[in-house]
C-alpha cells in the first residue's frame, strides 16, 4: 500500500500544532520516534549528545518529508546543560507540548566486575537525565495543560531484571518509578506520564550483544518469534503522545513481542 492510499488517521491521532522534544534523537529508538512525531503533525527539537551529523540527518529527513525539527546538542546528565536547553527550544519553538525520555545507555557487566562509577554514569544519564528533563519541561508542560505528556523509554529489563545488567535494570525500574509518581503529580492538571517498555530493538544499542546462538535463543524466547523494530517503539510513543491517549497515564506500555506475558 503506497501512502497516498492508506487510509488517513483520525485526527485524535494527529499531533499538529504541538511541539515535541525527543532526547537522543539522534539515532536508533529516538530517530524513529522523532521521524514520526512529526510525520503526525509536531515540530520536533532532536536532542543528540555526540552525534551531530545524525541529528541532523534526522532533521534532513523530516524536512524533506514536510515536517518541521531542529536538532539541539545536550548532555541530558549536565543539569545546567538541560535547564538552559530547553528555555531555548521553548523561545525557539514557540512552547513545549511533549517530552520524550528516550536518551539512555547501558553498561554492562556481572556484579563482581561492574563499578560504582559505571552504575553512577547510568544513573546519570538513563534517569537523572529523565528527571532534569522532566523537571526543566514540566512548567511548560503544565502550561499546554491537557496536551501535555511525558513519556519515559524504560526497558523490559526495568521490570524482569536481567543477569548483566543490574545498573541499566537499576535506572530503568527507577524511571518507572518516575513515570507513575509524576503521572500522579501531574494528573490534577491534565498533563499525563507513561512508559514504555521495548523488549529487545535492533539498533546500536543491541548490535553486536549476541552471538548467533544467543540470539536464536532469544528469539526462540519471544513469543512473537522476532526481534522488534524500532518504528514499533514509536508508534507506542506517538499514540501516547496523541489526544486520543488523554485518559492514560502511569501506564507501563510494553511493546516486547510478549516476552514477559
Ligand atoms: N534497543 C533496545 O533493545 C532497547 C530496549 C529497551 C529499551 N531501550 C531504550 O531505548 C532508548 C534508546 O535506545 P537505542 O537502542 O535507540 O540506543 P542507541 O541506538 O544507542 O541510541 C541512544 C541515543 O541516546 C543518545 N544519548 C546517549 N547518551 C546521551 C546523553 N547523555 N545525552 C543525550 N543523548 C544521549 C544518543 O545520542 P548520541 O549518539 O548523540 O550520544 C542516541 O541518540 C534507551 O533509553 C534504551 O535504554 C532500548
Amino acid at each position: 500500500m503506497t501512502d497516498s492510499e492508506k487510509p488517513a488517521l483520525p485526527s485524535s491521532w494527529q499531533l499538529t500544532g504541538k511541539v515535541a522534544l525527543v532526547t537522543g534523537g539522534s539515532r536508533g529508538i529516538g530517530k524513529a520516534i522523532a521521524t514520526l512525531l512529526a510525520a503526525r503533525g509536531a515540530t520536533v527539537a532532536v536532542n543528540y549528545a555526540r552525534s551531530e551529523a545524525a541529528a541532523e540527518e534526522v532533521v534532513e529527513t523530516i524536512t524533506a518529508a514536510g515536517g518541521t525539527a531542529r536538532a539541539y546538542g545536550f548532555d541530558v546528565a549536565d543539569t545546567a546543560a538541560v535547564d538552559a536547553s530547553i528555555k531555548g527550544i521553548v523561545k525557539d519553538l514557540g512552547g513545549l507540548h511533549i517530552l520524550v525520555n528516550n536518551a539512555g545507555i547501558s553498561i554492562d557487566g556481572l556484579l563482581l566486575r561492574a563499578s560504582v562509577d559505571d552504575l553512577q554514569r547510568t544513573l546519570a544519564v538513563n534517569l537523572t537525565g529523565a528527571f532534569a528533563c522532566s523537571k526543566a519541561a514540566a512548567r511548560y508542560l503544565l502550561k499546554a495543560r491537557t496536551a501535555g505528556r511525558i513519556i519515559n523509554i524504560a526497558s523490559v529489563v526495568g521490570e524482569q531484571g536481567n543477569a548483566g545488567q543490574s545498573m541499566y535494570a537499576a535506572s530503568k525500574a527507577g524511571l518507572i518509578g518516575l513515570t507513575k509518581s509524576l503521572a500522579r503529580e501531574l494528573a490534577p492538571r491534565g498533563v499525563t506520564v507513561n512508559a514504555v517498555t521495548p523488549g529487545f530493538i535492533e539498533t546500536d544499542m543491541t548490535a553486536g550483544v549476541f552471538d548467533e546462538a544467543a540470539r536464536a535463543a532469544l528469539i526462540a524466547s519471544i513469543p512473537l518469534s522476532r526481534v522488534g523494530d524500532a518504528a514499533e517503539v514509536a508508534e507506542a510513543v506517538a499514540y501516547l503522545a496523541s489526544p486520543a491517549a488523554a485518559y492514560i497515564t502511569g501506564h507501563v506500555l510494553r511493546v516486547n513481542g510478549g516476552l514477559n506475558i
